[in-house]
């Protein structure tokens, strides 16, 4: 165990039997780097580097870590900086939802085996940021959360274009026989033109703000482009910040309340944020022992206005975004519904920090209260039959004539099942159809991929058809638009009911009285069970695969692994 009255380089002792020893030896061997004693005297602060040749998304953080540790240096800290794992969405097979818990484990361990009085956490990609807050909560070492910032948009002709949606539109366009080879090769060179997260309200934006009103970012952060030179200013004031955090004993337990995740609920609501975020905010919740109440979540949604234009549901970049003043801006308007009292890690309450926000200016990005892109529900849960413990649906990235819809089933049993047939011309298809994709979720991909966003089979795509209803177990990636019920719990490969889902059945979708209904009787459906076979097994597994299949969890549950958890849970989101 560490001795939590130790600071700086006594912190945490490898145990060699005589602490007097091993610290000598400690610094023994870190001089060799060339500290003096008086600097190795000084409280230490980690810096957690998440530069990697595979992860574009976080191709600033040597930058930011300079400039963090200026900012520690500037108030008498000692910065220390260590690797961990790295996770970018492109470079992370089968998918970067698979490895986010590894990441959190990592970057726990080594916040816990390494001596430091506070830490600076470097995200940016989608799920970094979860996993170093995951880790924060565990570890409960002074923490500070800094975002490597959105990319900048692009253009493509006279068309600004950014990551990701951009290039699931070109792509479907593309698909459609709309954009030929040599346009779409010259478009992969102008959807990501700098370095940071994508650009739009994908889920790497929305974990930055999310974890903005969640208390643990300095205010401000989420927004400021990559590569402005205001981004290095707040990676400096958050070095300065992380000694006092230290020097205060500032944990992430109280800043990481109910009703501080209350307040980045509802902010995902408020900027149309990505689904994922529901997620990872329930497994960075379950390791403090909150329990995100799925219901409460719905509740606020009803209350919440989408009042944030951002593309895949609105029209703006993430630069627009920041030039618009950014989630304070956000925060001010939807204020009487946040709990102001929440400390952040500024040490200011969120109430504080939003009074001390610029007035704001003439914007046309957040939508002012009396004037919301939706009067309420980004996000929207269902419940039936089809999904007991709950599906999401995101409204706001939906076509409203289908939020209300019924239709015959098409089943594809796995991702490879629809890579090979979505596109078949003998295809049994309709518009009007529900396809449905299962054996995608935490166990069955495994690892809950973002194929969720279900394409449009091509002779419907040719025909025209933009938006079709798509259900699946699987995630769907933040940046994806189209009406889609995701996260459909428990999931097919554990026996859930969209396990017993045939193709020529009938589904009822009603968004507005959230419910998702098969329309089978419980008679076939007991028949169904009884012949129903898992599709897959732990045998002969071996390494972190067999880990995760035998402790992750499922969607309503973070899928965090149920060893990492904090249960039984102690409070519940207001
Ligand atoms: Fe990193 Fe989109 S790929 S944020």
């Amino acid at each position: 165990m560490t001795d939590d009255t130790k600071t700086g380089m006594r912190k945490g002792l490898t145990s060699y039997g005589d602490s007097n020893f091993s610290l000598f030896l400690r610094k023994a061997f870190i001089k060799a780097m060339g500290y003096s004693d008086e600097a190795l005297d000084l409280p230490v602060i980690g810096i957690v580097n998440t530069y990697s040749g595979y992860n574009p998304c976080h191709g600033n953080v040597p930058e930011l870590i300079d400039a963090i540790e200026r900012g520690v240096m500037l108030s008498g800290g000692l910065p220390v900086q260590f690797p961990t794992i790295s996770l970018h969405e492109s470079f992370s097979h089968p998918t970067s939802m698979y490895l986010r818990n590894l990441m959190a484990m990592d970057t726990e361990e080594m916040i816990r085996a390494q001596p430091m009085d506070a830490v600076v956490l470097i995200g940016g990609c989608d799920k970094t940021v979860p996993a170093q807050l995951m880790a924060a909560a565990s570890a409960n070492v002074p923490a500070i959360s800094v975002v490597s910032g959105p990319m900048l948009s692009g253009t493509h002709g006279a068309e600004r274009v950014g990551a990701c949606t951009d290039c699931r539109r070109y792509w479907g366009m593309h698909r459609a026989g709309d954009v030929d080879e040599a346009e779409i090769n010259q478009i992969s060179g102008k959807l990501a033109p700098s370095v940071g997260f994508c650009g739009v309200m994908g889920t790497a934006s929305t974990m930055a703000c999310m974890t903005e009103a969640l208390g643990m970012m300095l205010p401000g952060g989420a927004s400021i482009p990559a590569v402005a030179a205001e981004r290095k200013r707040h990676a400096e004031a958050a070095g300065r910040r992380a000694v006092q955090l230290a020097a205060e004993g500032l944990t992430p337990d109280k800043i990481m309340t109910p009703e501080a995740f209350a307040n980045s609920l509802r902010i995902l609501m408020a900027i149309g944020g990505s689904t994922n975020g529901i997620v990872h905010m329930t497994a960075v919740a379950g390791r403090l022992g909150i329990d995100v109440d799925l219901d409460a979540f719905d509740r606020m949604g009803h209350e919440t206005p989408v009042l944030v234009d951002l593309k895949p549901s609105g029209m703006n970049y993430m630069d627009d975004f920041d030039k618009a003043g950014g989630l304070r801006v956000v925060m001010r308007e939807i204020k009487h519904l946040l709990n102001l009292d929440c400390l952040t890690i500024s040490g200011k309450t969120l109430g504080e920090e939003i009074e001390a926000a610029p007035e704001p200016w003439p914007q046309n990005v957040v939508r002012p209260l009396a004037d919301p892109i939706n009067a309420s529900g980004g996000i929207t849960v269902l419940r039936g039959n089809l999904a007991p413990r709950g599906a999401i649906f995101k409204q706001s990235a939906a076509a409203a004539h289908l939020h209300t819809h019924t239709g015959r089933a098409v089943v594809f049993e796995s991702i490879e099942d629809l890579t090979n047939r979505i596109d078949l011309p003998d295809l049994d298809v309709a518009a009007e159809d529900i396809l449905i994709l299962r054996n995608a979720g935490p166990i069955g991909a495994p690892g809950m991929p973002e194929a969720g966003y279900i394409p449009i089979p091509r002779k419907l795509a040719e025909q025209g058809v933009k938006d079709m209803v798509r259900m699946s177990d699987a995630r769907m990636s933040g940046t994806a638009f189209g009406s889609i019920v995701l996260h459909i719990c428990p999931e097919a490969a554990v026996g859930g009911p969209l396990a017993l889902v045939q193709t020529g059945d009938r589904i009822s979708l009603d968004v507005p009285n959230r419910s998702l209904e098969l329309l089978v009787d419980d008679a076939e459906l007991e028949k169904r069970r009884a012949v129903w076979k898992a599709p897959v097994s732990d045998e002969g597994l071996r390494g972190y695969r067999k880990l995760f299949m035998e402790h992750v969890q499922q969607a309503d549950e973070g899928c965090d692994m149920d060893f990492l958890t904090s249960r039984p849970f102690t409070a519940s989101t207001p």
